[in-house]
């Protein structure tokens, strides 16, 4: 008996890893935190499931239900929206599990910011512009940023953020940003990447409030930056005619001639 934690993706039900897919199909249990993940993804449970919505379970309660999966043999489907790398209270599921002696693996899923990089079709990272994207958010009602974790700090950087679960602090953001980027730094709002609901403005910081009160609710990323609707930026070097690399040996003396390792 395993339990596969998976990631869901931002939204869309196809936006969701083959082997994420088959998982799913595979187990007679399927565990999904219904605030976000997308109900059409349980049609690929097999007849019969368990299917729970965790939502309004507590982290005791659902690990009673992994417990009973895990004695009844049992492989359990976990779903998670977006990746399972940030925000999806994985960690803690895992420490019990490796505390009850329960197997589990994890498949990865598209996150939410790379979801809204590519409705916005927008690189985050532009050659001379921005080569860092910094996942973070604000301090909420259940988590308090860590000292040092301020959009103050990670705004000196220069940076391309991507900052979650904050649009209902869009003010608070405006303000400890401007001062890093300027009240004209380009801003992107997705709200709902890959829902059929989803939508996006195009905006400044100084007008951020504003633009975030537009929006249909609170699941929305605020992606700030000059890398954001920039134009001008540097064709990367990589692919440049006259740059020598191992996959495209150039001039009379390549660094990396043709049959070396
Ligand atoms: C609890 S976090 C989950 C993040 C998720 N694990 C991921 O990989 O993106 C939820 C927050 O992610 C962002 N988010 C999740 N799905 C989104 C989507 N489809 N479009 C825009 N933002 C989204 C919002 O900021 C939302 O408040």
């Amino acid at each position: 008996m395993t339990v596969h934690f998976i990631g869901a993706g931002p939204g869309a039900a196809d936006l969701i890893t083959l082997r994420g897919r088959d998982l799913i199909a595979a187990c007679p249990v399927c565990l999904y935190a219904g605030s976000l993940v997308p109900e059409a993804l349980l049609s690929h449970c097999p007849d019969g499931a368990r299917i729970v919505n965790t939502a309004p379970l507590s982290l005791d309660e659902i690990m009673d239900e992994i417990g009973a999966a895990h004695t009844a043999g049992h492989d359990v489907a976990r779903l998670h929206s977006g990746d399972l790398s940030v925000w999806s209270a994985m960690g803690e599921q895992l420490r019990r599990l490796r505390a009850m002696g329960i197997p589990f693996d994890v498949t990865p899923g598209v996150p939410a910011f790379a979801a809204a990089s590519a409705l916005l079709a927008q690189e985050l990272t532009l050659p001379g512009v921005a080569q860092s994207v910094v996942l973070t958010r604000t301090s909420g009602r259940a988590t308090q940023m860590p000292e040092g974790e301020t959009l103050d700090n990670f705004g000196a950087t220069g940076a391309t953020l991507a900052i979650h679960l904050s649009i209902h602090v869009a003010d608070k953001v405006r303000d400890e940003l401007v001062p890093h980027y300027g009240a004209e730094c380009p801003v992107a709002i997705v709200w709902r990447a890959s829902w059929p609901d989803e939508q996006v403005v195009r905006t400044t910081l100084g007008a951020l409030p504003e633009a975030a009160a537009e929006g249909p609710g609170r699941t929305a990323l605020i992606l700030v930056g000059p890398a954001i609707g920039a134009e001008g930026f540097d064709e990367s070097r990589l692919y440049a005619g006259d740059y020598d690399r191992r996959y495209r040996p150039v001039g009379t003396h390549p660094r990396f001639p043709e049959g070396t390792e």
